[in-house]
C-alpha cells in the first residue's frame, strides 16, 4: 500500500491538531444543547470517531451512508441514500460529520433532508475542503483543512474501496488510477 503512494499531503500530526481545535469549537458552542453527530460513510467514520473523542460535552451519534463515486475519481451529482439515521432528530441540533466537500452537492442535500424532520439546527462540519471544485454554495461552520484540487486518500477517504486506512492523507501514484482495481 505504501508504495502507491505519491506525496503525503497532510500529515497525521496535523490532522490530530484540525481534530482537535474543532472538538473544542464544538463543545463550546454546543454546551448545554442537544447536540447528535451524524457521520457521513463510509469516508467520515474515522473524523467523527476522533472528533467525538474531542468533544467534552454529552452528544448522540448516528451514521447515514450516500452512494460513494464508484471506482471513478469525479462525483456523479447523483446522491443516493443507502442508509438512513435511525434517531428522530426533532428538536435537537444536527452536525453533519463529512471527510470531505467537494462540488458541496452531497451536503446540500443532505443538510435539506435533515432539515424536512424539525431540527433545532443543522450546520456541517469536514476534515478537508476542496472549495476549488465547489458547484454548489454550501455554508460549512466547521472547517478543518483546506486542500488542492487533487484526488486524495488516506484518513477515511479511499479510492475503489482502498486506502482508508492509511493515518495520512496522500495522493496516489498516476499509474494506480490508470490499473483496474
Ligand atoms: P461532493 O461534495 O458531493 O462532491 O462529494 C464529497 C464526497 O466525495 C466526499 O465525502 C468524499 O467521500 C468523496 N470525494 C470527493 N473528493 C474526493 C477525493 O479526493 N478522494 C476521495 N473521496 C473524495
Ligand atoms: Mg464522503
Amino acid at each position: 500500500m505504501m508504495k502507491d503512494i505519491e506525496e503525503v499531503l497532510v500529515p497525521r500530526e496535523q490532522i490530530s491538531e484540525m481534530v482537535k481545535s474543532l472538538g473544542k469549537r464544538i463543545s463550546e458552542d454546543y454546551a448545554g444543547e442537544d447536540l447528535v453527530l451524524v457521520g457521513v460513510l463510509k469516508g467520515g467514520f474515522i473524523f467523527l470517531a476522533d472528533l467525538m473523542r474531542e468533544i467534552t460535552i454529552p452528544v448522540d451519534m448516528d451514521l447515514i451512508a450516500v452512494s460513494s463515486y464508484g471506482a471513478s475519481t469525479r462525483s456523479s451529482g447523483v446522491v443516493r441514500i443507502i442508509k438512513d439515521i435511525d434517531l428522530d432528530i426533532v428538536g435537537k441540533h444536527v452536525l453533519i460529520v463529512e471527510d470531505l466537500v467537494d462540488t458541496g452537492l452531497t451536503l446540500s442535500h443532505l443538510k435539506d433532508l435533515f432539515n424536512t424532520r424539525g431540527p433545532k439546527s443543522v450546520k456541517v462540519c469536514t476534515a478537508f475542503d476542496k472549495p476549488s471544485r465547489r458547484k454548489i454554495e454550501i455554508e460549512i461552520e466547521y472547517n478543518g483543512i483546506e486542500v488542492p484540487d487533487k484526488f486524495i486518500v488516506g484518513y477515511g477517504l479511499d479510492y475503489a474501496g482502498r486506502y482508508r486506512n492509511l493515518p495520512d492523507v496522500c495522493t496516489l501514484k498516476e499509474e494506480i488510477y490508470e490499473k483496474e482495481l
